[in-house]
């Protein structure tokens, strides 16, 4: 059985953790880290299979583990995944927008290659990256709206510039307009898709994305547009957020679930 770390023990963390110990991926959770004790304590008391909370998130990769799940920000996939790498363990990123700094993104790739390990990254809060994988070197054009309620957005970097006030509006408005990595910068931990969209088909500064907030929806959707030589392909996903953080929409949390399973099981496996 493949033995997990988990650095972060909040929404995404703590379903993949309960998804373990129900056995529903045949795997073990050895070792968990976050900066927040209170986070680690609440979520290992959850568990029947009690993981080891560790001191800091180095020691994950240090133990024999396979793998280390981060779901917890940006700022520790920069501390932390070289470091995974370098242990020879392999790593599953959910704060994605991390990797288009492309320093970072470098190094990440180059020691995948060195230390014969993988990155996975799974779909998140969209699909359809399947088929945008398979038509990357055909595409001429990449395109996300993402439409969120206000509280979705609130805490964003972009506002401490922006003279829109989030509680008072009232219909759709048209928050950004930008490409990803813009996007990505500005609102660090609700745009994850965007990277990933940006990654899976023509780079960060050709995906264009528009950040709308509307107070009469309780959904998060992304409607996603890829065109070129292959044809067009359209996809509007309608996500329930999760209910502990409404920044995270329930289909992020169910991918990242279905990639470790995935990860844990030797199977047919369907899809590109
Ligand atoms: N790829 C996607 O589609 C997608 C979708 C949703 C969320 N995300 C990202 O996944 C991450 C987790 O999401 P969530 O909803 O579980 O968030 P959350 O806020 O519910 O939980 C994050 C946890 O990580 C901890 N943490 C934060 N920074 C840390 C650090 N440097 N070291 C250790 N612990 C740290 C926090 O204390 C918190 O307990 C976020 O970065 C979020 O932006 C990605």
């Amino acid at each position: 059985m493949k033995k997990v770390g988990l650095l972060g023990c909040g929404a995404i963390g703590t379903q993949i953790a309960l998804a373990i110990d129900s056995g529903k991926i045949p795997a073990m959770l050895t070792h968990v880290y976050d900066e927040s004790k209170d986070a680690s304590s609440k979520l290992v008391e959850k568990l029947t299979n009690k993981p080891v909370i560790v001191e800091n998130p180095h020691l994950l990769s240090s133990n024999p583990i396979d793998i280390v799940i981060e779901a917890a920000s940006q700022d520790a996939v920069k501390d932390v995944a070289l470091s995974v790498l370098q242990n020879k363990k392999d790593l599953m990123i959910m704060s994605v927008g991390a990797l288009l700094d492309e320093s970072v993104y470098e190094i990440l790739s180059d020691a995948c290659k060195d230390f014969k390990k993988t990155i996975y990254l799974p779909s998140g809060a969209i699909a359809g990256l399947d088929g945008i994988k398979s038509v990357k070197n055909e595409l001429e054009s990449l395109s996300i709206t993402t439409t969120k309620h206000p509280r979705s957005l609130k805490g964003a970097k972009f506002f401490e510039n922006s003279e829109i006030d989030l509680d008072s509006l009232d219909s759709e408005t048209v928050i950004f307009q930008g490409n990803a990595k813009e996007a990505v910068s500005l609102f660090p931990a609700n745009i994850n898709v965007a990277a990933l969209l940006s990654l899976t088909g023509i780079g960060s500064e050709k995906t264009k994305v528009k950040i709308i907030a509307d107070p009469n929806t309780d959904k998060n959707t992304h409607h996603i547009e890829a065109s070129g030589n292959f044809g067009k392909m359209t996809f509007t996903i309608e996500n329930f957020p999760d209910p502990n953080n409404p920044k995270t929409s329930r289909l992020a949390t169910l991918s990242a679930i279905e990639t470790l399973r995935k990860y844990c099981s030797d199977e047919i496996q369907i899809g590109t």
